[in-house]
């Protein structure tokens, strides 16, 4: 384990005080129409909903369905259950990803095997995915890091040959793109996250982007209880639940903000990509620091995290701090926690970087000078 002391030994950045590392971004349009949703009689799920479901899968699809959910979390739960995983099957997940991606094994009782990170990414690291995979493999589970797209042909070929499923948690990744196709239209599920710092925010909530349509009116009812909630609202719903449903739909509250945030997100995506080019640029050939996932040419990035490898890491934040630069490691590895199993021994790439992984302030109240005083400070070294 990191020897390393909890950053929050040093002083809780306020607002205002410096440049934080996250800010939520909620467009002026999205405040009008929640104001006209609380006005009105839906603010449940309703009519929004559909919409923003209609809206997503319309860009982002390329004829997959969207389900819009209470939070990224469920988006996942749901596609584990809806991918046919069962009590004591085994999958294959990153070991560096939120605890949002693995937990969700524990409510279902499914065997999870950690797979390393590529070095140069801190994606999924597909030839351990490869050492992994065995007959009793059912899925594998992959996260977009950061917001680089994985080595998707490679574990769609892997997935192909053993039949199983692939579940992309694309929390990080809204507006990426793969080799031209958008994240979200290429494998059998995709999940986002509209948590409060997201590329889009709902507050929370999320979307699960689904290929066989086929599973689309299970999806819907175990959203809600288990319940046929159109065929109840047209009052001919025959009234029995036979499977165990949830209660994970998202709110037209919700909605209104995800609707608004997606009409402007080519601009918004847009100029966090800037900032992440500006970071690139002004970094390059920096003693003591590496950026991650810059480089890639057949894969966009979504620009929502910008992460670097940095010697002595708690120097760096430290050097940082002083000069008002919030910086964090955000994601911790994933065995870490013992409720996930405690520490494994097979992740050498993992134990390489832990110490050194960090996550630089990227998001919609910077500008271009913001990123050029942080490059500057990290510049003149710490
Ligand atoms: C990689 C990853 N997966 C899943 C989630 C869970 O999403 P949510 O917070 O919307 O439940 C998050 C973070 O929020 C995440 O970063």
């Amino acid at each position: 384990m990191s020897k390393e002391k909890p950053m929050n030994e040093l002083p809780v950045m306020q607002e205002g005080e410096g440049i934080v590392l996250f800010y939520p971004h909620v467009p002026p349009s999205a405040i009008e129409a929640v104001t006209e949703v609380l006005k009105g009689r839906w603010i449940g799920q309703g009519p929004r909903v559909a919409r923003f479901e209609k809206e997503f899968e319309a860009k982002f699809g390329q004829g997959n369905r969207a389900l819009a959910v209470g939070s990224g979390t469920d988006a996942l739960h749901l596609a584990y259950i809806l991918a046919g995983l069962k009590e004591g099957d085994e999958v294959i997940t990153p070991v560096f990803t939120c605890t949002a991606t693995t937990i969700p094994f524990l409510y279902m009782g499914v065997k999870f095997r950690f797979a390393d990170v590529d070095p140069e990414t801190l994606n999924i690291n597909v030839n351990h995915v490869r050492e992994l995979i065995n007959d009793k493999t059912k899925a594998i589970v992959c996260v977009h890091y950061g917001g680089l797209p994985c080595d998707m042909d490679e574990l769609t070929a892997l997935a192909k040959e053993h039949g199983i499923p692939i579940i992309e948690d694309a929390a990080h990744a809204l507006g990426a793109t793969y080799k031209g196709k958008p994240i979200g239209s290429i494998s059998d599920f995709t999940m986002f996250s509209f948590q409060a710092i997201k590329n889009i925010t709902t507050g929370d909530g999320g979307m699960l982007t689904i290929r066989n349509h086929d599973l689309m009116p299970k999806a819907e009812r175990i959203r809600w209880f288990g319940i046929d909630r159109s065929n109840k609202q047209k009052g001919i719903w025959e009234n029995d639940i036979w499977e165990v449903g949830y209660k994970y739909q998202m709110t037209d509250i919700g909605a209104a903000m995800g609707l608004a945030a997606l009409h402007e997100f080519d601009k918004t995506l847009a100029y966090r990509q800037n900032l992440f080019q500006v970071y690139r640029k002004e970094l390059a050939g920096a003693r003591g620091i590496k950026l991650l996932g810059v480089d890639a040419t057949d894969r966009t990035h979504a620009a929502w995290l910008l992460t670097a490898l940095v010697e002595r890491r708690e120097d760096f934040m430290r050097k940082l701090r002083e000069k008002k630069i919030e910086s964090g490691q955000v994601h911790y590895r994933n065995d870490r926690y013992s409720i996930l199993g405690g520490r494994r021994d097979d992740l050498p790439f993992m134990d390489a970087i832990e110490d050194n992984y960090i996550v630089l302030p990227l998001h919609l109240h910077m500008k271009v000078e913001d990123v050029e005083y942080i490059c500057n400070v990290i510049k003149a070294g710490w």
